[in-house]
């Protein structure tokens, strides 16, 4: 066994706006574990690709700019070569970006040990899409985390008006099923549920009742 793997892992997956982000930070607060957003990553490599003017269907040369992100996580701020970009990283077309470079396998194998070096003590809570699938198989916690397509366009929604952006509903269900739809049906490491996760549906629950959930789940483990 190795030194990393008897620091303990909650592997939260699941799809876009889902709530799994904040529920995820709730968690590694309450245990003061660290916290990864993957699909931060995702972004990144997708934005530093777009600056670079690199095609982002090269995936070639879209992995080695992934393999040499210059990136700093500052509290809430995300900066790229030392440009605040975190913003620009939560914008639609960053999303669609992201899902797309995330399609390419090169790009996940350049990002993956960049993701395993957050396992630090005393723990990790991590979110994205193969937590427990590929990145920390050996996670002593996975939940698969999910919501009806319609309260997942909601909370996008209201997310993106309290910004002080414009958001119509059905423009949010079409992209949010682009998403769902690419990020599920890809080869490499698509998102879903695994049988050794725990299926956490937030459609009727609040966020707090959710990491509850979640907490209790790994007490009653470890
Ligand atoms: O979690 P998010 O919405 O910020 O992720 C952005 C995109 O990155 C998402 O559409 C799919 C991809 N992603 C991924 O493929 N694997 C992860 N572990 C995290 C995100």
């Amino acid at each position: 066994m190795s030194a990393e793997s008897n620091i303990p892992v909650i592997a939260i997956d699941g799809p876009t706006a889902s709530g799994k982000g904040t529920v995820a930070q709730m968690v590694s607060a309450a245990l003061g574990f660290h916290y990864l957003d993957s699909g931060s990553l995702y972004r990144l490599a997708g934005l530093a690709a777009s600056k670079r003017g690199v095609a982002l269907d090269d995936e070639t040369a879209v992995a080695e700019v992934a393999r040499h992100l210059d990136i700093r996580f500052s509290g809430n701020d995300v900066f790229l070569d030392n440009q605040n970009v975190t913003e620009d990283i939560r914008s639609e077309t960053s999303s669609q970006n992201a899902s797309r470079v995330a399609a390419l396998p090169a790009v996940r194998t350049a990002l993956t040990d960049r993701q395993r070096a957050f396992r630090q003590a005393p723990g990790l809570v991590a979110d994205g899409r193969d937590m427990g699938s590929v990145i920390f198989p050996d996670a002593q916690l996975k939940v698969f985390l999910t919501a009806s397509v319609e309260a997942r366009a909601q909370r996008r929604t209201n997310q993106l008006k309290s910004k002080g952006n414009s958001a119509i509903l059905v423009d949010v269900v079409k992209e949010l099923r682009i998403r769902d739809e690419r990020d599920s049906n890809r080869p490499v490491a698509p998102l879903k549920k695994l049988d050794d996760a725990y299926l956490l549906d937030t459609t009727a629950i609040s966020a707090d009742e959710a990491a509850s959930k979640v907490l209790a789940w790994f007490k009653g483990q470890v």
